[in-house]
């Protein structure tokens, strides 16, 4: 009898299948706009020249691929931290750590909830990432979720969101997505960012905040505002930061865990217990798209590249959207899709049906996720009227 027969079937990843099916279609006329990577007009996910300048310096300089610290670089953690936090950083409460990328982040975050206050619930958005309900059960942690959308609207449903974190119990962690919510696109302003930080405070709650795509929705800083806002309104705040996106880092895993402590005593329990977490994970975590980063955002000229690029994806991604909006607007006859245009990121939520969302793949080679999420960065100028026409045509 093997010892690995009462392992339970695994689903597959949604995202991930996905992506494959994509690659598996011989059809040339198909459209991808499943996975949350971006791409440029020639449909490729680049390597931004920022970050290849760095690679081609690292290659040059580095004379060793020795053990760095067990929280990774403290270089970087501080330049993201910078980045993130901007003026509300504050050396005296935070504790950082090096992660295998965003998710990484996540993980770790909530293995560090575990350790400290193992009957925590932490509580998600519905809709959110798929990743985040799985990763929490494998955490061993109980979790709710709060309303957060209104399909109807194609905005947040904020009387909804406060109503249920009203819920929430002292010592909870309430994960909310920094800016770009994935999967719909739909952020809360800067003032329900204050109350949504008030009503934690008030519950005694915990912020544990997801930011995958600073400089993808209004720009790096007013992205990072709303993470601002509450690590100087919250006593005890969560941080997972991602370079995947905005430094195009995807598969060399960077990302970064921030902790805010109410003291300088509690920030470095808190730092100890982060290393020994990466130590039990995987000893170091990865460094070398850490380095890059850390390197462009060291470098005057090199930053300034990348947030010239960053910016100019930012700005693709908004026409695009816009164009999208546009151009529903004409095939549909009504602005039923306007929603489209305010929303911020990669992503929005077309709330389409199982079928419709098979027929767009099947008809029309378009690939959207199950839960009608579409990556906007999939779309090209020259396929938004099509897209826009098959929209229309399944019935949305
Ligand atoms: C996504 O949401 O598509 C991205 O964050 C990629 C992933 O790992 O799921």
């Amino acid at each position: 009898m093997s010892v690995f027969a009462g392992l339970s079937d695994q689903p597959r990843d949604q995202i991930i299948a996905l992506m494959q099916a994509f690659q598996n279609d011989p059809r040339s006329r198909k459209v991808d706009m499943g996975v949350g990577v971006y791409r440029d007009a020639g449909g490729r996910t680049p390597v931004m020249r920022a970050i290849k300048t760095a690679e081609g310096r690292l290659w040059d300089q580095q004379t060793t691929k020795s053990y760095t610290d067990l929280a990774g670089d403290a270089g970087f953690r501080d330049a993201m931290a910078g980045l993130v936090l901007g003026e509300a950083r504050d050396a005296r409460r935070i504790a950082t750590l090096a992660t295998v990328g965003g998710t990484g982040a996540i993980r770790i975050a909530l293995e560090l909830v575990r350790s400290a206050a193992p009957q925590a619930r932490v509580w998600i958005p519905d809709p959110t990432w798929p990743n985040h309900s799985p990763i929490i059960r494998q955490a061993g942690l109980a979790q709710a979720s709060y309303r957060y959308f209104d399909a109807a609207t194609g905005a947040v449903d904020f009387g909804a969101v406060m109503a249920d974190l009203d819920r929430v119990r002292a010592g909870d962690i309430v994960l909310l997505h920094g800016c770009c919510h994935n999967p719909t696109g739909a952020n809360l302003s800067i003032g329900q960012w204050k109350d949504v930080a008030r009503r934690l405070n008030d519950r005694g709650a915990v912020p544990l905040i997801d930011i995958a795509y600073q400089g993808f929705g209004d720009g790096l800083d007013d992205d990072a505002a709303p993470v601002r806002l509450v690590a100087r309104d919250c006593p005890e705040v969560l941080v997972a930061a991602s370079c995947s996106k905005n430094f195009g880092v995807y598969r060399d895993r960077a990302g970064v865990l921030l902790a805010l402590a109410g003291n300088k005593a509690g920030a470095a329990r808190i730092q100890a217990n982060l290393t020994a977490l990466n130590r039990l994970a995987y000893s170091f975590p990865p460094d070398h798209g850490a380095r890059l980063v850390t390197m462009v955002l060291a470098d005057p000229a090199l930053r300034s590249a990348w947030q010239a690029e960053l910016e100019a994806m930012r700005a693709r991604m908004l026409a695009l959207r816009e164009g999208l909006a546009d151009a529903l607007r004409r095939q549909s006859g009504s602005d039923r899709f306007g929603f489209l245009g305010q929303h911020r990121g990669m992503f929005s939520r077309l709330g389409a049906t199982p079928g419709q969302i098979d027929r767009l793949r099947e008809d029309h080679g378009i690939y959207i996720l199950g839960d009608g999420r579409m990556n906007i960065a999939g779309l090209h100028d020259d396929t938004i009227d099509m897209i826009a026409r098959a929209i229309v045509d399944v019935g949305l």
